[in-house]
């Protein structure tokens, strides 16, 4: 199966986000990935259920919700209402993971588990069966635009072989400073989703952007 493409809509002109949703929706793009702060987690606010409202009432592909806020599990219920089909937690913020994947699960969603740079792989062991989605952060969480961190690749590979010896298919998805250069490496490597803000939205044409990173 070929590697998902999850346009960041961070990045977007949030004055005109219709126009992002529409070049999204006929794009060769995968999902929509949507990064909610809350300014406690992470030192930035994004948006919230508003936004995600009117992303819902347009979007013709699923919502890869990534959620940078402390105590996620306050609001599983409320994300499953305003339409996200993947939820993704950090693995720094929940104090009891398992629960909190449980219910995800629970309220009819895709399970995901992000986890921070400084965070090691082998964290993940006991929790990875019930984990649909890792979401590997390739910069430190806070920023669209930020510089890759290379010592993602050897993570790639530790979490590949991790689920491997479980006989495990969780999507390995990549998230901050991917590009056009680094894609195809990250693929290589054992990513089989990736996350793309600035790259998609700097690029003088946004669709080819993510027909390009479709085609590593
Ligand atoms: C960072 C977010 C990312 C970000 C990616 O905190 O989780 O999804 O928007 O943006 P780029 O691709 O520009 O690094
Ligand atoms: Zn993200």
């Amino acid at each position: 199966m070929s590697h998902i493409v999850a346009p960041s809509i961070l990045s977007a002109d949030f004055g005109k986000l219709n126009e992002a949703f529409e070049m999204i929706n006929q794009s060769r793009a995968d999902w929509f990935h949507v990064d909610v702060m809350d300014g406690v987690f992470v030192p930035n606010i994004s948006f919230g259920f508003p936004v995600m409202k009117s992303l819902k009432k347009v979007a013709k592909k699923p919502l890869d919700v990534h959620l940078m806020i402390v105590q996620p599990e306050r609001y599983i219920e409320d994300f499953a209402k305003a339409g996200a089909n993947i939820l993704t937690v950090h693995y720094e913020a929940c104090t009891h993971l398992h629960r909190t994947l449980a219910a995800i699960k629970e309220a009819g969603m895709k399970a995901g588990v992000a986890i921070n740079p400084h965070t090691p792989i082998s964290f993940l062991k006991d929790i990875l069966y019930i984990t649909d989605l890792v979401c590997m952060m390739s910069v430190n969480p806070g920023f669209g635009g930020q510089k890759f961190i290379e010592n993602t690749y050897s993570k790639i590979k530790e979490l590949k072989a991790m689920a491997d010896s479980q006989n495990l298919q969780p999507y390995i998805e990549i998230d901050g400073g991917v590009t056009l250069s680094n894609a195809k490496s990250l693929i290589e490597a054992g990513a089989n989703a990736l996350v793309a803000g600035n790259t998609v939205f700097s690029a003088a044409n946004p669709m080819e952007a993510i027909e390009a990173l479709k085609n590593f």
